[in-house]
């Protein structure tokens, strides 16, 4: 399967007509990443400056920016710089969310912005564990983050001034991940749920959902013989382009590259033109019970 969906479109204010949004809308709910060559994000001299991985705490992969308090967190830098970071960060959230709610009208009152991240560190060579090993195939779930079935909803654009693309993979579809990967995960112990919560490793309860996409995400890095050979598509990403795409879905890994924006989406899986492609309703039928909790707002904490 060719997994870019191409959007000829050069400007983060294009409206495309309706049949091309359809089509859009339809790869990426089906594990395509829509790309968008032409689509860049423009930075000052002075912004360019900013992108010293100097910038960035040596313990973290980027510096994230949260758009509901207006905080920043992992810059370095003198109080000027990091004024600037976040007036940069502000205006790429800005900017990706006019991005799909012109291209999807259909998401915009469901869509709740997440984090913005400035990625300036270099990924080829990055130290780091194993569960953090983005080189690694994977799907996206996030230990502190549940989203109780929300959808993760990624815009990235390469900013890198040097004219180096970043380098993805990609690999199965999530229902052959999950296939592969759903029968050796033990059910979620309700003890562990409270305690993760008492202990603030999870911002809110952490529902069954996030608890098999955790393991999912677990597994698939820590196997490297699944790593090895499970069947790659390499991706170039190059300089002056952007992207989006369903994290949560499509198993990627980032290979190389330096210098990247990306603003995260959470959105109902309910509010999908494909609900059926959304992990939450492939898993639960896999699973023949439901995997939410339903008194609770849970994703209201992961913008928190
Ligand atoms: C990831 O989501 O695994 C990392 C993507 C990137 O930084 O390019
Ligand atoms: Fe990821």
């Amino acid at each position: 399967m060719d997994m870019l969906k191409p959007l000829a479109i050069d400007n983060w204010k294009d409206v495309i007509n309706k049949e091309c949004s359809l089509e859009a809308i339809h790869a990426l709910e089906h594990g395509k990443i829509v790309f968008l060559p032409h689509l860049n994000f423009a930075l000052s001299a002075d912004e360019n400056n900013l992108l010293s991985p100097t910038l960035t705490d040596p313990k973290r992969k980027n510096i994230s920016f949260n758009p509901h308090s207006d905080e920043m967190h992992g810059a370095r830098g003198s109080v000027l710089q990091r004024a600037q970071l976040k007036i940069l960060m502000q205006r790429y959230c800005q900017q990706a969310l006019g991005l799909i709610n012109t291209l999807f009208p259909a998401y915009q009152k469901h869509l709740i912005a997440g984090r913005t991240s400035l990625r300036t560190v270099e990924i080829s060579g990055r130290r780091s564990s194993y569960k953090k090993d983005d080189s690694r195939l994977h799907v996206d779930s996030f230990a502190a983050t549940p989203v109780n079935g929300f959808r993760i909803l990624r815009v990235f654009t390469n900013i890198n001034p040097h004219g180096v693309a970043r380098i993805w993979q990609t690999g199965e579809p999530f229902n052959t991940v999950a296939t592969r990967f759903l029968p050796e995960i033990p059910s979620m112990s309700t003890v562990e749920q409270h305690l993760l919560r008492l202990f603030k490793i999870t911002k809110v309860l952490r529902s069954p959902y996030d608890h098999f996409m955790l393991n999912i995400h677990d597994r698939m890095k820590k196997d490297m013989a699944y790593q090895q050979s499970v069947i790659k598509t390499t991706l170039t990403l190059p300089p002056k382009s952007s992207w989006i795409v369903y994290t949560d879905q499509v198993s990627h890994a980032a290979i190389s590259g330096q210098h990247a924006l990306e603003q995260t989406f959470y959105l109902p899986p309910t509010a999908l033109y494909y609900p059926e492609t959304a992990p939450l309703f492939v898993l639960e039928k896999m699973l023949k019970h439901s995997l939410t909790l339903k008194d609770k707002q849970v994703v209201s904490a992961a913008v928190e």
